[in-house]
């Protein structure tokens, strides 16, 4: 494949920026032209941020599939689309061209549409990292159901929260998950989700650990099974689901500052095209390169940069079950000599985590076949960016530092890998069609350089999330009303002399811990649920490895604890009600918090408390208490 839209010099990128915010309709019109419609749009944009409403290339028609399996048929079917590389480097990799794609994605759709699954169903989907749970995803869309991904690292409780929010009668889940050296029971933990989910009609299981597993009759069906029962003449028969540019495509949740994550809705359209279209350029894809993306499909960075973008490109992905670490910290090198990698794309907490183990393991490694490194999911520091240039990179490989979210569907902020300046710690450039800006506490617009702002986008562009799934006021209150006409992400940033940004962080209550999303409170709401503790309040601190952690700073209720089993519990809710990935690692017992005499806690306070700033805790005479300050301080872990 040949992408005409491919951006090959600054030259050409200035020029295209430009263009892109002249006339923003027809840039994305002509890039929406390559791609195959079962009929055109009638007009490309419809809009308005503070409702919102954002419609793109409306009255046009689709299958995504069609675009990241059957376009590729023509000339590229034996193609590797999936590269599979196994938790255990002993296991046989798989490889999986575009013609047994889509003979499978044919077939599982055959599947679910036997289960009784119809357009715009909502289908959960929790498995590990295997190549059916891409094949999962794409026969959704194939058959126009709308997928909802929940992380392997969510608990059962989180699970059901999210299969209740969509309403999603059918879950398609594994038996387990390797991970390293444990196997993660997901059938089990499906089965706990679903004593509250009696509405769920069918689960779909695919055999992936042998673990033994209960099957409930009726309703739970072996993935292995009911495919075999089915025929593949007529699967590969059926046609793609015909559907709307605006129909939903997939919900993905997402935590916020409220107490309950929100499920993110992405439409066919729109993401489609933006998720390729940053793919090819950002990364600078040529045909033949393998795309290795260390995200877990849970996130978003899997959705948009394992399956979507990559796949509309008729590009070779490759998925990786196993961890980092295991069972080695070469596990990455050895992947990327082995499949002659060209494009690695993995996260700053990974890459700090193998700082940790000196350069042995790239001993023996031959990583002559990279071109292109990514970054993504929290700021990068510059010691971990010049440590990932030079022992992964050799001094000779671009990094690319995408800033984006959930909400925005693919990459907005980054260098083009080779063709526009990188600078360490800075994600650079909005990508064409995207116009930043930065705003002031009073809503007036930063022209200064360097000075710190609130990040908003004034201009939809075809992948910005559509709403937040059955609560539409939610998505205004948290996104658009905050700056009037102007979508708010949550982050702060400052743009240097060359107009490069660098994003600062969160400026909400959310945590990026090792990269993954945490609200603080829903941490604290589960805190709270312990019958010993009163209240808390949760703020994030800098951490060498994960970025931020969790600080806890808890009120018990007098009764007489040892701490730690106290520390032990709170911890061990937090794994059972959010999941394994949640653990707070300080967690101070306090007699009472910083609140001001209309009771909001001064969070401000706490988290310099918890950074140990302890010089300039700004103004504390409007406390309640201005006396908790000192014993918190005195106390601090
Ligand atoms: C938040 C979004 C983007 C996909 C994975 C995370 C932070 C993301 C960067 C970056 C600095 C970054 C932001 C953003 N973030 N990329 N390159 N530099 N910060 O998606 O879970 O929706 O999180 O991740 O704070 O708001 P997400």
């Amino acid at each position: 494949m040949h992408y005409p839209y491919q951006i090959k010099s600054l030259e050409d990128y200035r020029n295209i920026y430009e263009r892109s915010v002249q006339d923003p309709e027809l840039f994305w019109s002509d890039i929406a032209d390559h791609f195959t419609w079962r009929k055109k749009w009638n007009r490309v944009l419809q809009w308005e941020f503070h409702t919102p409403k954002v419609e793109w290339f409306i009255g046009g028609k689709l299958n995504i599939t069609e675009n990241c399996i059957d376009r590729h048929l023509i000339h590229h079917a034996d193609a590797p689309a999936i590269i599979w590389e196994p938790n255990d480097p002993n296991e046989k990799f798989r490889k999986i061209s575009y013609r047994e794609l889509h003979r499978e994605v044919c077939m599982v759709a055959a599947v679910l549409r036997k289960l009784g699954v119809k357009k715009g169903d909502r289908v959960c989907i929790y498995m590990g990292m295997i190549p059916e749970l891409t094949i999962a995803a794409l026969a959704c869309a194939r058959i126009g159901a709308i997928h909802s991904i929940v992380f392997g690292g969510f608990s059962a409780e989180s699970i059901s929260d999210r299969i209740q929010d969509a309403h999603a009668e059918f879950v398609i889940c594994c038996d387990g998950a390797y991970r390293g050296s444990k196997i993660i029971d997901l059938k089990a933990i499906v089965d706990d989700a679903l004593t509250s989910c009696s509405f769920v009609k069918k689960v779909l299981v695919y055999q992936r650990t042998k673990t033994e597993v209960t099957m409930h009759t009726g309703r739970d069906v072996w993935w292995h099974e009911i495919r075999n029962e089915t025929d593949s003449v007529t699967a590969l028969q059926i046609p793609a689901e015909e559907m709307d540019s605006e129909d939903p495509l997939f919900i993905l949740y997402t935590s916020g500052s409220t107490g309950k994550p929100k499920g993110v809705v992405h439409t066919c359209a729109g993401y489609m095209v933006y998720t390729h279209y940053s793919f090819v350029n950002v990364f600078q894809y040529t045909i033949d390169d393998v795309h290795f993306c260390t995200a877990d499909i849970g996130w978003i960075t899997g959705h948009s940069y394992i399956i979507y973008g990559p796949l509309s490109a008729g590009a070779t992905s490759l998925m990786f079950e196993g961890i980092p670490t295991w069972p080695d910290a070469g596990r990455f090198w050895s992947i990327v000599d082995k499949h002659q990698v060209n494009i690695l794309y993995t996260a700053p907490t990974a890459i700090r985590s193998l700082m940790t183990f000196g350069l042995v393991p790239f001993q023996n490694k031959n990583l002559s076949s990279l071109k292109v490194l990514g970054s993504v999911g929290e700021p990068i520091n510059e010691e971990a960016w010049h440590w990932y240039h030079e022992h992964a990179g050799k001094n000779k490989c671009p990094i690319v530092d995408t800033w984006w979210q959930t909400e925005t569907g693919g990459i907005l902020i980054s260098n083009l890998a080779g063709v526009t300046p990188e600078k360490p710690t800075f994600a650079t450039l909005p990508l064409p069609g995207i116009q930043a800006l930065l705003m002031d506490e009073d809503g007036h617009v930063i022209t200064e350089n360097n000075k710190i702002g609130y990040l908003c986008m004034k201009f939809p562009w075809p992948g910005i999330m559509r709403t937040t799934y059955g609560n539409h006021e939610l998505c205004r209150r948290t996104y658009f009303e905050k700056f009037t006409d102007l979508y708010f992400t949550g982050d702060g940033a400052f743009r240097d002399e060359n107009g490069f940004y660098r994003i600062t962080g969160r400026v909400d209550d959310v945590l990026k811990i090792s990269g993954h999303r945490i609200g603080t409170a829903e941490v604290e709401n589960v805190i709270n649920m312990h019958p010993d503790i009163v209240e808390s309040a949760v703020v994030g601190y800098h951490h060498e490895i994960k970025g931020q952690a969790i600080y806890a700073f808890v009120v018990n209720n007098g009764h007489k604890r040892i701490e730690n089993e106290l520390r032990n519990e709170i911890n061990h809710n937090l794994s059972e009600h959010i999941g394994p990935i949640v653990k707070a690692d300080k967690i101070q017992f306090v007699s009472g918090l910083p609140k001001t005499r209309s009771g909001k806690i001064m969070r401000r306070i706490l988290r310099k408390i918890a950074e140990g700033e302890l010089e300039n805790l700004g103004d504390t005479t409007t406390l309640l208490d201005p006396a908790i300050v000192e014993e918190i301080i005195k106390g601090r872990q």
